[in-house]
């Protein structure tokens, strides 16, 4: 978990408890910001597929909702390892939870320019190009491995998540006047504690 300082006006700025139904509470984590040199560097590749996975797994799915995100990785919520979780539904859909351990991606097609934004990057948001289809190879949170296709949007989370566990954020695939933008105003932002 991160201590680094939150924004107060984010729902997942505090670690608390969130009820739910037919399942134990789940730890909402505070989602690390851009800033935090845990977010550019490459996760280690999980190893233990145990009980502590699966919980921390669902705490993600739990902080992403908390957060109104499509995807986060584990790098997100301060742990430097290779799994991630994406739900282009925002939870309208449990059939939709996707949960990408040592994630790979073996195939990508086609090619679309689409705005997209980060968690951990609050507030911009930049036109990326992304493949238009990709296959992923991955573990589930058993570790037994699977190949999922993603189209669009869902193709986009698997490559922003992907590269997340690589330490590669959206900025670096925008141009760089658009990025020295971002980057100038969060800096401003920081220096008025608003970051
Ligand atoms: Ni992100």
């Amino acid at each position: 978990m991160s201590d680094k300082s939150t924004s107060s006006k984010t729902p997942a700025a505090t670690a608390t408890e969130t009820p739910q139904v037919s399942s134990p509470p789940r730890r909402i984590y505070p989602i690390v910001k851009y800033g935090d040199p845990i977010l550019e560097k490459p996760g280690a590749p999980v190893k233990k597929f145990d009980a502590e996975l699966e919980g921390l797994v669902e705490d993600m799915f739990a902080s992403m909702y908390a957060a109104q995100g499509v995807g986060l990785a584990a790098p997100q919520i301060g742990k430097s390892v290779r799994f991630a979780v994406v739900d282009v539904t925002g939870g309208k859909n449990p059939e939709a939870k996707i949960v990408l351990v040592n994630p790979e991606v073996t195939h990508a097609e086609g090619e679309v320019r689409e705005e997209e934004g980060c968690l951990s990057i609050p507030g911009f948001r930049g036109y990326v190009v992304r493949p238009q289809f990709v296959t992923v190879k991955a573990q589930n949170v058993k570790g037994e491995p699977f190949e999922i296709r993603g189209e669009n949007l869902l193709a986009r989370a698997f490559c922003h998540e992907i590269d997340h566990l690589n330490g590669i954020l959206f900025l670096q695939h925008l141009g760089m006047l658009k990025r020295d933008m971002i980057k100038r105003k969060i800096k401003k932002l920081k220096k008025q504690g608003e970051w």
